[in-house]
């Protein structure tokens, strides 16, 4: 029994005379009834903050902000004017990064099966780089510069055969991987081989990401081991560790800050005699700390012997995490942020499944009531970006909070939304 850990409230929360809480200088009760539940709140300081840490960390032009985590148009702005590059996994990401107004050249192109026609797009676009997944790929590149298109600049992805100690789904360094060339087989070898041979791409790096919300930095280092040993005889311009950095979602977690990260990456590539620039790609550790969502408590079922059900008005549709991942998160009250969180519940949605689960152990204080605002802290990453319409539940808004002001950057979806793409 306890009550929420500070650390995960976004930096500028504060507790207000009743008791209640203000992110970026607005009271979150105020937010609930000016936007309706649920909602994402965004502390555009905490942002910043991130972007700057990373960017002061790493270097200017290091820090390449993996979209997947969090994206809309405000975000891309934003992460851009701080310095960072962006890096989209789809022709998706990349459509929202332009027309956000984010250079073509600040962009860099990610995913494991790009089809002809996203790289097409990348290309014409004049992305900053391609991170080449595959020979298949290869294959496709070729094609285009046959095609007479400008010769794209390539890094590959490379599978080190590093395991990082996180949840199965968003492993990705270890030999069995659908990403990236594998060392251990010879295919990384090839892979650098064949793009040094072909015209059609210019190689200037590699790159490997061992996994997403990884706590050890030892695992980061490992993989820094691993990849400077492979690419030391290339002399590449450009070593890219990827991102992956985990961030505290419960009480009793704490993650590395992303300047002790740096520390850990940066030394093992200097003692490693690494002459590369070295590039990172966070994308977790930006944004997940900086959200809240809010949801209106709208049923209470106790069930004696058993347990009880608080059901708020959103659910897997807004964090599908919990029941991806098995993810925990804790919740508080906004209207008393101090409170001893004494009853144990299982927190669910408005989803038509049973496994529609926000948090299956939830601490929440005694008095919690119908009609209580709600939230869940730690919520900024692979939240938004993950929401679905499922059950034809609209998607929750976006709001940027700072300096006692908020805006709405990403409005609800309303019901005629769900029929846009129907043409019958
Ligand atoms: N770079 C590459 C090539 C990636 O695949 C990823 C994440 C990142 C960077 C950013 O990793 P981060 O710093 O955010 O850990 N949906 C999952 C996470 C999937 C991550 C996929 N790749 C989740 O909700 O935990």
């Amino acid at each position: 029994m306890s009550k929420l850990p500070l650390h995960l409230l976004p930096d500028t929360a504060t507790e207000l005379a009743d008791g209640s809480v203000a992110i970026g200088g607005v009271p979150l009760l105020e937010l609930a009834s000016r936007y309706g539940t649920p909602v994402f709140v965004y502390d555009e300081q905490h942002l910043r903050n991130r972007c700057r840490e990373a960017v002061d960390s790493f270097g200017a032009n290091r820090v390449v902000y993996a979209t997947k985590a969090f994206l809309c148009r405000a975000m891309a702005r934003l992460v851009h004017e701080e310095g960072l590059m962006l890096d989209v996994a789809t022709s998706g990401e990349l459509f929202v990064a332009l027309s956000a107004g984010v250079p073509a050249d600040r962009c860099v192109l990610h995913g494991n099966n790009k089809s002809l026609e996203e790289l097409r797009y990348a290309i014409t676009a004049g992305v900053h780089h391609i991170n080449v997944d595959s020979f298949d790929e290869l294959d496709r590149l070729e094609a285009l510069s046959a095609e007479g298109l400008a010769t794209p600049k390539v890094a590959l992805r490379i599978t080190p055969g590093v395991e990082a100690h996180t949840h199965e789904f968003i492993a990705t360094g270890q030999d069995d991987s659908k990403f990236g060339f594998n060392l251990g087989n010879g295919d990384a070898l090839r892979a650098v081989s064949r793009a040094q041979r072909s015209a059609a791409v210019e190689l200037i790096g590699l790159h490997c990401h061992i996994g997403s919300n990884v706590f050890a930095a030892s695992s980061f280092a490992r993989a820094a081991e691993v990849m400077a040993g492979f690419a030391a005889p290339f002399d590449l311009p450009e070593l890219t560790l990827g991102g992956g950095l985990g961030v505290a979602y419960v009480a009793g977690e704490e993650a590395p800050p992303i300047a002790e990260w740096a520390r850990v990456l940066l030394d093992a590539c200097r003692s490693l005699g690494v002459r590369s620039a070295v590039n990172v790609e966070p994308g977790r550790s930006i944004v997940a700390g900086a959200a809240v969502t809010l949801y209106t408590v709208g049923t209470v079922k106790d069930i004696p012997g058993v347990r009880t059900y608080v059901a708020v008005d959103g659910g897997m549709s807004d964090n599908p995490r919990p029941i991806m991942y098995g993810s925990g998160y804790e919740a508080f009250l906004p209207r008393a942020l101090q409170a001893e969180r004494n009853r144990r519940v299982r927190l669910v949605g408005k989803h038509c499944e049973s496994g529609d689960v926000l948090i299956n152990d939830a601490q929440v204080p005694e008095d919690l009531h119908v009609g209580d605002v709600l939230a869940t802290p730690v919520t900024g990453a692979y939240g938004y970006s993950m929401s679905s319409n499922y059950n034809m539940v609209t998607r929750p808004p976006v709001v940027f909070v700072r300096n006692g002001e908020s805006r709405l950057v990403v409005r609800r979806q309303v019901l005629e939304d769900l029929v846009t793409l129907d043409l019958d």
